[in-house]
């Protein structure tokens, strides 16, 4: 080793990197054949048509540098989540605003606590930064609660919840996550991650649930940072825009951490647009919504049930190891998520495409699967 790298702490030197969904264009040079990718939980329709409209329009001026304070988007966002602009930051992504909270509250010596199969970028970011990350088991793949408010002790800064959780789907209520939050402490952040917020609204009136009242708790002044995305429903994934409500002081402090212009004047313009764009939501909201119901009667009927989502995804146990399930899905031409490194050896997750897409994925999985 270097002998510079002498000085870089064990916890990088040891730190895997987060492992991506496989591109189109790598699994089509490992498998020869055409693939369609449901890897990473993108919207398969495409961005906002208004989005990349205004992309287009801003990119004629990126000669100068972006709004450090994205003062037009903080507006709208504030305005749509009924808080003040001072409670909002947009930063690269949604994640990029994980590891910012976690960079000012955590360290050696304190923990994060969350659930053992989620999104497992809080294992890395928690674990880059010198914390823990106590992962309290799931029960029927899905936050147990009561035992995440049990496990808070004094070391405790962060919880971490994904609201459908990625990658097993599930859902807790408003009334559920409301019953635990007052047995947090006051000195603990809750970091409600909604990134799938649109899907789980368009389920939520489906199945006649109040799924969140998250901006509620940000203008009650409670210890919440409700983070949201545009890298789902308005089909911004590459644009890197997500954003965070919770208490002013808070998003001050976090504003001050962010990486200089990191979130770009055409990401700025991208998301301000699709904010907006309302029809494209809906659209893919109610669509994914019909793949849902599609898919998981086709997989229930192949003898492989998935397990009821209120995402764009659908965690599926598949007995046989998930590395192997995933490589034969490939040579098929359909790239899933194998979730060994998530916890999960032997399940896959595989995002809710067009109809097309699904049918391509169902043809491929009852071919390489052994018949239930
Ligand atoms: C639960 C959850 N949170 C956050 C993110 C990150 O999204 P972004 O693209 O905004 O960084 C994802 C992406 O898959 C996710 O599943």
């Amino acid at each position: 080793m270097a002998a510079f790298l002498e000085a870089v702490p064990a916890r990088i030197r040891t730190l895997g990197a987060y492992q991506p969904g496989k591109s189109i264009r790598q699994a089509e040079q490992e498998s020869g054949v055409s693939c369609i990718k449901l890897a990473s939980n993108e919207n398969p329709y495409g961005p906002s048509p208004l989005a990349v409209a205004a992309m287009q329009r801003e990119l004629a001026g990126v000669n100068f540098y972006p709004d450090q304070d994205s003062l037009d988007l903080r507006a709208a966002l504030a305005t749509y989540a009924g808080v003040q602009p001072e409670q909002v930051l947009p930063t690269a992504g949604s994640s990029d605003l994980i590891l910012l909270l976690l960079r000012l509250l955590l360290g050696p010596g304190s923990n994060a606590v969350g659930g053992d199969l989620s999104f497992f970028l809080y294992r890395i970011m928690t674990k880059s930064v010198g914390g823990t990350l106590k992962q309290v088991p799931m029960v029927n793949h899905a936050y147990d609660l009561d035992a995440i408010a049990a496990a808070i002790d004094h070391n405790t800064r962060v919880v971490l919840l994904a609201n459908p959780n990625n990658p097993t789907g599930t859902l807790f209520t408003a009334d559920e996550f409301e019953r635990f939050l007052d047995k947090v402490p006051a000195r603990v952040v809750v970091a409600l991650d909604e990134a799938y917020s649109d899907y789980a609204e368009e389920f939520a009136v489906r199945r006649n649930v109040v799924w969140s009242r998250a901006f509620d708790y940000v203008r009650q002044g409670r210890n919440v940072l409700v983070l949201r995305t545009f890298s789902k429903a308005h089909g911004l994934a590459a644009v890197r825009c997500g954003w965070g409500a919770g208490p002013a002081e808070l998003i001050g402090m976090l504003a001050k951490l962010r990486t200089l212009f990191s979130v770009s004047s055409v990401a700025q313009a991208a998301a301000l647009a699709a904010l907006g764009d309302l029809e494209h939501i809906h659209k893919s909201a109610i669509a994914n919504a019909e793949g849902e119901a599609a898919l998981s009667h086709a997989l229930a009927e192949a003898g492989y049930p998935g397990v009821p989502t209120w995402g764009n995804f659908i965690f599926v146990e598949t007995g046989e190891p998930a590395l192997e399930v995933a490589a034969k899905l490939e040579k098929q031409g359909v790239i899933v998520r194998p979730m060994k490194a998530w916890g999960a050896p032997t399940a896959i997750r595989v995002s809710i495409g067009t109809s097309a897409q699904n049918e391509l994925f169902l043809t491929a999985f009852r071919k390489v699967m052994p018949a239930h």
